[in-house]
């Protein structure tokens, strides 16, 4: 089932994500339901905040071919270091790509789609996109990262936007 990915400056961005307790077929069906919105819209990363479901699950696929999909679930940076630059979008900020700063290296870990605990290292794009992801799940975007004109001017463009869709 396709889902509704809300747009920023949608407030319902800025909520905190709760743990999930039990990976349920609730849980699972979510997963599916996000894995097909992302790649319908299509993008690389989704969490369940863009979607308005308060829960830490995010799915990835960075794969040309759409057929690698990562499931995280209550997914933790256990280690960060260095740093590197990344151009980045976020299908909730649509048509804005912006770099920014991040750890060029971090170790996540996390539940998958079965509730099994996994540790990954990550680096170059899938390390960015972790970051981005859970960042959501904080409340955060990642035009938060911009300075203070940019913010302006992309909250003014998406909310012409979204006058003009109505
Ligand atoms: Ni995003």
């Amino acid at each position: 089932m396709l889902l509704q990915i809300l747009h920023y400056p949608d407030p319902r961005l800025r909520r905190k994500a709760e743990p999930v307790g039990a990976v349920t077929d609730e849980i699972r069906a979510l997963v599916s339901d996000m894995a097909e919105t992302m790649y319908n819209a299509p993008g690389i990363g989704l969490a369940a905040i863009q979607v308005g479901v308060l829960k830490r699950v995010v799915v990835l696929d960075l794969s040309e071919e759409h057929n690698r999909l990562q499931v995280f679930i209550n997914p933790e940076i256990r280690e960060s270091e260095g740093e590197q630059i990344m151009e980045e979008g976020c299908l909730s900020v649509p048509g804005v790509f912006e770099p920014v700063t991040r750890a060029g290296h971090v170790r996540v870990r996390a539940l998958d789609r079965e509730g099994r605990p996994f540790e990954l290292e990550a680096t170059g794009l899938l390390a960015t996109c972790i970051q981005h992801e859970i960042d959501h799940l904080d409340g955060k975007v990642f035009v938060d990262y911009l300075s203070r004109l940019k913010q302006q001017r992309i909250r003014k463009k998406l909310e012409k936007h979204q006058r003009l869709a109505m």
